[in-house]
């Protein structure tokens, strides 16, 4: 059965080696002060929310992390979804989904109106997924490095 929680301070290695599963899955790089600072932040729970989930045995095999901003079409404020990770060997058994149930409750809870992400186009795993639990806003997205 998979569980999911809030990551302590002990799950900082398991964090990381999904963290960084997670980068190496976008073939990125991520400074090692950037994710301290971001471990850190999401312990806090305070801008930062993240949630680990474990299998029966305890391992943890999967990532989520999320924050709330306000909006202008709204005075309640949005979820945004920015990272989700599950471990290859666990995938497909419907942990990506549990992650991403536990940020809409979590939403629901803290007054929310949506939780929102992102994508990319080619992305079909992640989408045969987010096929089934959202719906797709057709939206594209641009961004300007500052
Ligand atoms: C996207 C990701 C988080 C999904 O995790 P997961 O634990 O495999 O997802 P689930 O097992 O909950 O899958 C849910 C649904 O998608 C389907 N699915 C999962 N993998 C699939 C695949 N390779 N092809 C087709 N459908 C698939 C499952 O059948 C399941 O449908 P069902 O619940 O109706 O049976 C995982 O593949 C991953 O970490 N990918 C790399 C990182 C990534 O892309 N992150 C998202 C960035 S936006």
């Amino acid at each position: 059965m998979t569980t999911i929680s809030r990551p302590t301070p002990a799950d900082r290695a398991e964090w990381d080696a999904l963290w960084q599963a997670y980068i190496a899955f976008y073939e990125s790089e991520v400074p090692a002060h950037v994710s301290d600072a971001t471990f850190a932040r999401i312990l806090e729970d305070e801008q930062l929310h993240g949630a680990m989930a474990r299998d029966a045995s305890g391992r943890a095999i999967g990532i989520v992390h999320w924050l709330t901003h306000p909006a202008t079409w709204s005075t309640g404020v949005y979820c945004y979804l920015e990272d989700l990770f599950v471990d290859p060997e666990s995938r497909g058994s419907g942990t990506g989904r549990a992650l991403i149930e536990h940020v809409r409750a979590w939403a629901a809870e803290h007054g929310a109106e949506k939780v929102y992400w992102l994508t990319q186009g080619h992305n079909a795993t992640a989408r045969a997924l987010y096929d089934r639990v959202a719906v797709s806003t057709g939206f594209v997205h641009y961004e300007i490095e500052v």
